[in-house]
Order: structure tokens, then C-alpha cells, then sequence
């Protein structure tokens, strides 16, 4: 069983992101042809060489960045490696996994396995679906997985796939996740990688407080750009679906030929009408950090000053306490997620804010950096003036690409310094990436308020 694997120590590699490699037209000459590895000797190229031979020899996967969250990455090809990322995350083993690649080269290779048995090799043959094209011409590298029907004779071992017809592929848009790819050779199976039901890791650090012990390596590339899991479709069916929404908007799909009328192949809170604050214990096991989550639709969010008193009073009504505290003595802890229209912690008795900012990281894209402020304050009961505990506000950006990138992020930071409660300002599903933000949300969530 899983529970009794021997602790692993778990180490994180940094790798310098400088020149890993670059695309190189294939035969056809066509832009994604072939990813080439850069020659050179540096300290990055060396630690992507070592992370391939252990994944190409040994079943412990190893965690890796790619620009939406991080994965927790295995030869797609041995059963025994893939068994090893179920073990490790503790995933339900009815869960298919997504495949990465790292060029079409390697995608034709698995949907045209070399015919052995009239002794023809079919790799040249084109088995991407026409549907497909202009897609991947638009979106790969990038966050984007597309279903595709897994061969009778597929290379894929049976456990990516669990028991499907399809597999899901996706090539990354990080230079370091293509080198690991190519250097391995082999696609590689990588879900998300945090323990299940919790948020996906943004960050090395993320990957390392939920699978510490579990896994060997964790490879460091910084904070991932986009935040948010790529968009699942199915182009193999008529009209085509988006089975999970992500990095890539519906609008975007929409605006490429034979996609035009998309439909949304996946439910969640918004469709079930005004829904009854659900009882807390009843979440739905998935992106929840330890505290209850409280979401406020954007709908119900845009007339709000932001959480009053008498919000955190209706939550903790008729409950008892210990039920609330996650610390006891402590205090209530309260965290605040801001987007769009909420003032800072408007109308809840609290001392000075003190702010301290969160890890902040200098790439090209700044204004995506993890970087917030949390705001702490002391919490008074607004009757009695005793402290009751401890406020923490974060605001993660007004635009939905920002709120996208800070939101597990947050969720997590809250959760570390010991939330006990998390009001989060909802945002609107039909701007841009707004679809997947919610979609994770309403998942984390106890409480939606609409
Ligand atoms: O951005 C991402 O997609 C990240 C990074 C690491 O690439 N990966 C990721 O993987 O989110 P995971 O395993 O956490 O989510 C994969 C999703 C699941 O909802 C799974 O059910 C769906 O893709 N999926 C995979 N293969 C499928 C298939 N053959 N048919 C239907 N759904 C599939
Ligand atoms: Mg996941």
C-alpha cells in the first residue's frame, strides 16, 4: 500500500531556464516538427540528462514545471512507472492521465505504432485528426489537451489511459518540460502534481509540502506562468467539447475553423441554478485546502464592499467552535481572496494591517509574477472589542489571466498560515479564462454564495 512506502528524501533541483533548446522544422517543415535539446554543457542541460535516465530506469516519478502547473511526470511507455505516479499522489486509478510530448514527431509516433507484423513502417502516415489542426497550429506549445483515439497496438501503457479508447496529449509551452521530454524519449504521463483533492502546485515549493517523502526529485523552473490546468477537448465528436476548462478560453476555441459551435461537455455549481449553501464536510474533494472555502459568485460579489462582519457572524452561528478552528486556542483565522470590486477587510473590526509579500519572482512577464501582499490584522469581536483572532487579506489581481495565476497560489498561502475560513470574491465565467477560475473554485468550495 502506498501508506507504507519508505520515506523518500525529496530534493529540489533548480534549472536554470537559459537556452534549453528550440523547435526545428521536421520533414514537412512544418514549426513543430522536432524539438531539439541544446548541445551545451551547462548545469541545466546536465540535471534534465540525469532526470531522464532515472525517469527512462526507475518507477518513482519525478515532479517538473510546465507554464500552466506543475506535473508529476513518468515514461508514458512502462506500466510500472506510470503505477508509480497513482502511489505517489494517491489518485484514484480510474483517472486517465494526460501524456506529454515534446514534438509532432514524437505524437505521429504513437498514433502510427510501427506496423512489424507485413514488416511496413507507418510513423510518416498522418493520423492527426484534420480537426485537430488548426488547434494545435494555434495553441501548442500551450495549454491545451486534445483527445485522441489510443491505437490497438498503442505504445501507451494501459494504466495513462485507464481502460479509455482515447488518450489525452498536450505539448507544453516550457522549454525545460520539452528537454525532459526529448531527453527521456518517451512521452511522459503527468498529472497534476499535488496529493490529490488538494490545489495544484504552482510553485517547486507547492509540490514539495504535499509530496515530500513520496518522491525523489522535484525540478525547479519558478513559478508557473498561467496558473490554471490546460482546456481538455474532444474534437471526436460532433459538435465538439470542452471537457474541462483552462489555459486556452471558449472564445478562443470558438474563433478556429470546424470549432465554431463548442459546447461545454462539463457541469459545475453555476448550472445546478441558485444553489443552497451546501453543508460544510459535503465538498467535492478537489482543490480544497484545509480551510472551509466561502465563495461569492461574481454576480453577488460585484454590489459587495467586500466581507463584513456580519459574514464571518452568519458562518459561525449555531456552529461550535472547534467545528470552525482548525488551531483551537488560536483564534478564528479568517482569509480574504480579493479579484475585482471588494475594499480591503470593509466593515470587520481589525487592528493595523501589517503586510508582508509573498514570494516574488522576476521573469519577462512581471505583472504575472507570484507576488501579493497578505495583509494581517487582529480580529475584534465589534460588541465586545475582545480579539477573537486574526484577519488576513490578499488581493490576486482585477484581470482574469492574474486571478488565474495567483489563485491556487493563495489558496495555499491562507491554508499555510492556518485559515480556518476563506471568503473568495468570485470573478465573471465568460471573460477569457474566467470558465476554468470558476470551475476550480466552485470544486473548492463548502459554501457558494449566489
Ligand atoms: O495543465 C495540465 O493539464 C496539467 C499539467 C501537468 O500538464 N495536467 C493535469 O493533469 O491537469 P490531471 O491528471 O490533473 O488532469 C487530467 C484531466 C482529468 O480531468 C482527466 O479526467 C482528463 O484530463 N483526461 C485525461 N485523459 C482523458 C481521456 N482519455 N478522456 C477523458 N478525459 C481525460
Ligand atoms: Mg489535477
Amino acid at each position: 500500500m502506498s501508506q507504507d512506502l519508505p520515506r523518500i528524501n525529496t530534493q529540489i533541483l533548480k534549472v536554470p531556464e537559459t537556452e534549453l533548446g528550440k523547435f526545428r522544422d521536421g520533414n514537412d517543415q512544418e514549426k513543430l516538427g522536432l524539438w531539439e535539446v541544446s548541445q551545451s554543457k551547462s548545469p541545466g542541460i546536465r540535471i534534465l540528462n540525469e532526470a531522464a535516465q532515472y525517469l527512462k530506469t526507475k518507477n518513482t516519478p519525478i515532479a517538473f514545471p510546465t507554464e500552466t502547473v506543475y506535473g508529476l511526470g513518468a515514461d508514458a511507455t512502462r506500466s510500472e512507472a506510470v503505477k508509480g505516479i497513482y502511489t505517489a499522489k494517491k489518485r484514484p486509478s480510474d483517472n486517465p492521465l494526460i501524456i506529454h510530448i515534446s514534438d509532432l514527431e514524437m505524437l505521429r509516433s504513437i498514433l502510427a505504432p510501427e506496423n512489424t507484423s507485413n514488416g511496413t513502417t507507418v510513423t510518416n502516415h498522418d493520423r492527426i485528426p484534420e480537426i485537430y489542426k488548426p488547434l494545435i497550429k494555434r495553441f501548442w506549445p500551450g495549454p491545451l489537451t486534445l483527445l485522441l483515439p489510443n491505437p490497438i497496438s498503442s505504445k501507451l501503457a494501459p494504466e495513462v489511459t485507464a481502460g479509455l479508447k482515447t488518450f489525452g496529449v498536450r505539448m507544453p509551452n516550457s522549454p525545460l518540460a520539452l528537454s525532459l521530454i526529448k531527453l527521456t524519449g518517451m512521452p511522459l504521463a503527468a498529472p497534476s502534481a499535488n496529493a490529490s483533492t488538494k490545489p495544484s502546485p504552482t510553485t517547486a515549493q507547492h509540490v514539495l509540502e504535499d509530496l515530500e517523502g513520496r518522491i525523489e526529485f522535484i525540478l525547479d523552473g519558478g513559478p508557473c506562468l498561467v496558473g490554471v490546468e490546460s482546456t481538455v477537448v474532444d474534437g471526436l465528436c460532433d459538435p465538439p467539447l470542452i471537457l474541462r476548462p483552462g489555459g486556452v478560453s471558449i472564445d478562443e476555441l470558438r474563433s478556429c475553423p470546424g470549432w465554431e459551435k463548442v459546447e461545454k461537455g462539463y457541469k459545475d455549481q453555476s448550472e445546478t441554478g441558485k444553489s443552497a449553501p451546501r453543508a460544510p464536510g459535503m465538498k467535492y474533494k478537489h482543490y480544497s485546502p484545509k480551510a472551509t472555502v466561502i465563495l461569492y459568485e461574481a454576480s453577488f460579489a460585484a454590489d459587495y464592499n467586500g466581507i463584513q462582519a456580519q459574514d464571518v457572524k452568519t458562518f459561525i452561528q449555531g456552529r461550535q467552535f472547534q467545528q470552525i478552528s482548525r488551531n483551537g486556542s488560536g483564534g478564528l483565522q479568517i482569509g480574504i481572496i480579493r479579484t475585482r470590486h471588494w475594499k480591503p477587510a470593509a466593515g470587520l473590526r481589525c487592528g493595523d494591517f501589517k503586510s508582508e509579500t509573498v514570494k516574488t519572482q522576476n521573469g519577462q512577464e512581471h505583472h504575472l509574477a507570484i507576488e501579493f501582499d497578505v495583509q494581517e490584522a487582529e480580529l475584534y469581536d465589534s460588541t465586545t472589542a475582545v480579539p477573537i483572532g486574526k484577519l488576513m487579506d490578499v488581493s490576486i489581481g482585477t484581470d482574469t489571466r492574474s486571478i488565474a495565476h495567483g489563485l491556487f497560489s493563495a489558496l495555499r498561502e491562507l491554508d499555510r498560515r492556518g485559515a480556518d475560513l476563506i471568503f473568495v470574491e468570485g470573478t465573471v465565467d465568460d471573460e477569457d479564462i474566467g470558465a476554468a477560475v470558476m470551475n476550480r473554485l466552485r470544486k473548492a468550495a463548502s459554501q457558494i454564495k449566489s
